[in-house]
């Protein structure tokens, strides 16, 4: 039985996901509630392999449906080794990206039909699905400038077209489940952003402590 509480961050690279994590992780630690932060894809040294190969520039030619049953197959490893787990010792498991990027991504960006995507998570999530998520909602020039220099990866490296679907693919999705999603705009400040996810989630962390 579940006991812990699962908060995902979504959005688009250089949305400050990684940023808001180390924040949220902080503050929770502080008020000695057990912590688990982790990532997709990956969080899993299987789940880090097919990180590998998802985002190799090499593999130019590989298909939305190759990438989505990838994304799926990490999803998969993750949520029995780490996720479950951690909420069933009921801890705080704060992820970075999760089933809400597969459909953007590959459904919004890449064009598969959304039901598929979600028939091929449906046994890797099981019923671990997020309490809260987070989308962090930015426009994709913006984010790519944030990342300056640094080489883009293979999805990175996506048209800016397929960026801007993969956004409103997340706007989309965010509101059809409002109880679950929150659309914060990533051009306010690191400060304000945290801010809105701590007044959000502290009353779903009370439990915890
Ligand atoms: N609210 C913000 N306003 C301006 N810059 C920000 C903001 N949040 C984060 N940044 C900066 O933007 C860059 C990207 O932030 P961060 O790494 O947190 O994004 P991310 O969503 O985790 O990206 P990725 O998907 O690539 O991991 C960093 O240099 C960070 O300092
Ligand atoms: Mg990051």
């Amino acid at each position: 039985m579940k006991k812990g509480v699962f908060i995902t961050l979504e959005g688009l690279d250089g949305a400050g996901k990684t940023t808001q994590i180390k924040r949220l992780a902080a503050k929770a630690q502080a008020l000695g509630i057990e912590t688990v932060t982790t990532r997709e894809p990956g969080g899993t040294a299987l789940g880090d392999a097919i990180r590998k190969i998802l985002l190799d520039p090499a593999y130019k030619e590989m298909l939305p449906l190759t990438e989505a049953l990838l994304y799926a197959a990490s999803r998969a490893q993750h949520v029995e080794e780490v996720i479950r787990p951690a909420l069933r010792a009921g801890k705080l498991v704060i992820c970075d990206r999760f089933l809400d990027s597969s459909l953007a991504y590959q459904a919004f960006g890449g064009g598969l039909a959304a039901e598929y995507v979600r028939y091929i998570n449906e046994e890797a999530v099981k019923s671990c699905k997020p309490d809260r998520t987070f989308v962090l909602d930015l426009d994709p020039q913006e984010g790519q400038a944030r990342k300056g220099q640094m080489k883009a990866d293979r999805m990175e490296q996506k048209s800016l077209d397929f960026h801007k679907r993969v956004r409103e693919g997340f706007l989309q999705i965010a509101q059809k489940e409002p109880e679950r999603m929150v659309v914060l705009d990533a051009m306010e400040s690191p400060e304000a952003i945290f801010n809105a996810i701590w007044t959000n989630v502290a009353p779903l962390l009370s439990i915890l402590r």
